[in-house]
């Protein structure tokens, strides 16, 4: 049977599932982030706002689960690379999930305490957590300086996965394609 669970040696299905499916919602997240940030406002930039908030109220939920499957589920050790570069890929893991988490906190924040984006074509509502409209701005500001970073630590890892399995052809990107027992 195929794991579910993390196992030592590598990732099982739940891992790898909210992997990739996180790593598409961040892909769209950022393209509809950035396509705002290049827009003038009007109708096409609503639609977009709309796509965003779709896609980020999903990525809220996934991120969470995420982030407990990993409290849960402790990560198994890494390739057979050099000690620092394992070091550093494992600090660039914990700093995309802390910087994933404080995007989608404070976006969530920006969405909720906003009176025009706290609802989808009128479907959903966000909770505001009892905040009031003063915590707009700065939740926006810190959305945009959190997604910023984000982005430039996930070049990092990007990078390191490529050069992992194209020149040191450890088998570090099968690792989070096939589970492992
Ligand atoms: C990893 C996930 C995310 C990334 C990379 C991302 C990226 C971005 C970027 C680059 C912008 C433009 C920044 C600016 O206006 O200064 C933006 C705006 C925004 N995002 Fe996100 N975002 C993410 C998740 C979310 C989530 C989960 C929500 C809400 C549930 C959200 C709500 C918003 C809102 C309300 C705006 C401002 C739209 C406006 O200007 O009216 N974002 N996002
Ligand atoms: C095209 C994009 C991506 C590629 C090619 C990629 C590749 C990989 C690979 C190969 C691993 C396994 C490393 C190992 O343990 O040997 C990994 C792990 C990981 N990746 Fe990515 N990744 C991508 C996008 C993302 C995104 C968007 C995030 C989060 C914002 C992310 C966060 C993580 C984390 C936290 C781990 C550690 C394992 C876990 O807890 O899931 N990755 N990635």
């Amino acid at each position: 049977m195929m794991a579910l669970l993390d196992s030592g040696r590598g990732y099982g299905r739940g891992s790898i599932s909210l992997h990739w499916i996180g790593a598409l919602a961040v892909l769209a997240l950022m393209v509809s982030g950035y396509a705002l940030l290049l827009l003038p406002r009007g109708p096409l930039f609503r639609d977009i706002v709309n796509v965003h908030l779709m896609i980020g109220w999903i990525s809220v939920i996934v991120g969470f689960l995420r982030v407990g499957w990993r409290l849960m589920n402790p990560w198994p050790s890494l390739t057979s690379g050099r000690a620092w570069e394992n070091r550093l890929a494992r600090l660039v893991h914990v700093a995309l999930l802390a910087l994933l988490l404080a995007t989608l906190l404070s976006g969530y924040l920006a969405a909720a305490t906003s009176p025009r984006l706290a609802s989808i074509y009128g479907i959903f509502l966000a909770p505001t957590l009892g905040l009031d409209r003063s915590w707009h701005g700065p939740s926006e500001a810190w959305h945009a300086v959190f997604s910023h970073a984000l982005v430039a630590v996930l070049a990092l890892h990007v990078t390191g996965a490529l050069k992992r399995s194209l020149f040191d052809r450890d088998g570090t990107l099968r690792r989070m394609m096939r589970p492992q027992a």
